[in-house]
């Protein structure tokens, strides 16, 4: 499978080191607190299984499950939930875990979405941002690696729902999209 993919972005050790600053800081800012932990499906689920079990601050765990509306690989900001959440979000302490943003547009009208719920907070946790991320208006308070305008795969990240499993994330050789 590894000689589908033209390089290995970040490594599995490099992912693992990387989530144990963000747990080590999230653990930190949300010290007395209690986290709702909110895996963006289906990408995330790597990266919430290894960041959940790093982390020593109080949590409980729920799934959302968004499609974004959008011509060809360009997400348009225009979101339909696929899967709702199953917790009531009054006065919880709400932290996304998302695999990538790419535009921004779908954790922005997600932030938006879950903010009108009334939980004490929201903050977003991505292991990947992408460039063009920095042009929408949204924080992202926990990044795990700021990577090249490319398409990626592995960790969780997919192309045509394959390479979900790859413990490291990576580039797709051009041969992979038949080209
Ligand atoms: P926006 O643009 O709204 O979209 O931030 C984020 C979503 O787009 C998908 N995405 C990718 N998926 N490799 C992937 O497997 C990539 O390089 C990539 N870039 C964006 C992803 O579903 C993410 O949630
Ligand atoms: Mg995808």
């Amino acid at each position: 499978m590894g000689e589908d993919l033209c390089k290995i972005l970040i490594t599995e050790d490099e992912i693992s080191s990387r989530l144990d600053e963000l747990a080590a800081a999230i653990d930190r800012d949300y010290e007395g607190k209690e986290i709702l932990v909110l895996g963006i499906l289906k990408g995330a689920v790597m990266v919430m299984a290894d960041l959940a079990r790093k982390m020593h601050t109080p949590l409980t765990m729920d799934w959302m499950a968004v499609s974004s509306y959008g011509s060809g690989t360009k997400s348009s900001g225009v979101v339909r939930i696929l899967k709702d959440l199953e917790t009531d979000l009054e006065g919880k302490h709400v932290l996304i875990v998302e695999d990538i943003i790419d535009s921004g547009l779908t954790l922005s009208w997600l932030k938006a979405n879950l903010e009108s719920r009334g939980p004490a907070s929201v903050e977003i946790a991505t292991l990947l941002r992408k460039p063009d991320a920095t042009t929408v208006d949204i924080h992202v308070e926990y990044v795990g690696f700021d990577i090249p305008n490319e398409f990626v795969v592995g960790y969780g990240l997919d192309y045509a729902e394959k390479y979900r499993n790859l413990p490291f994330v990576g580039t797709l050789a051009p041969h992979v999209y038949g080209g």
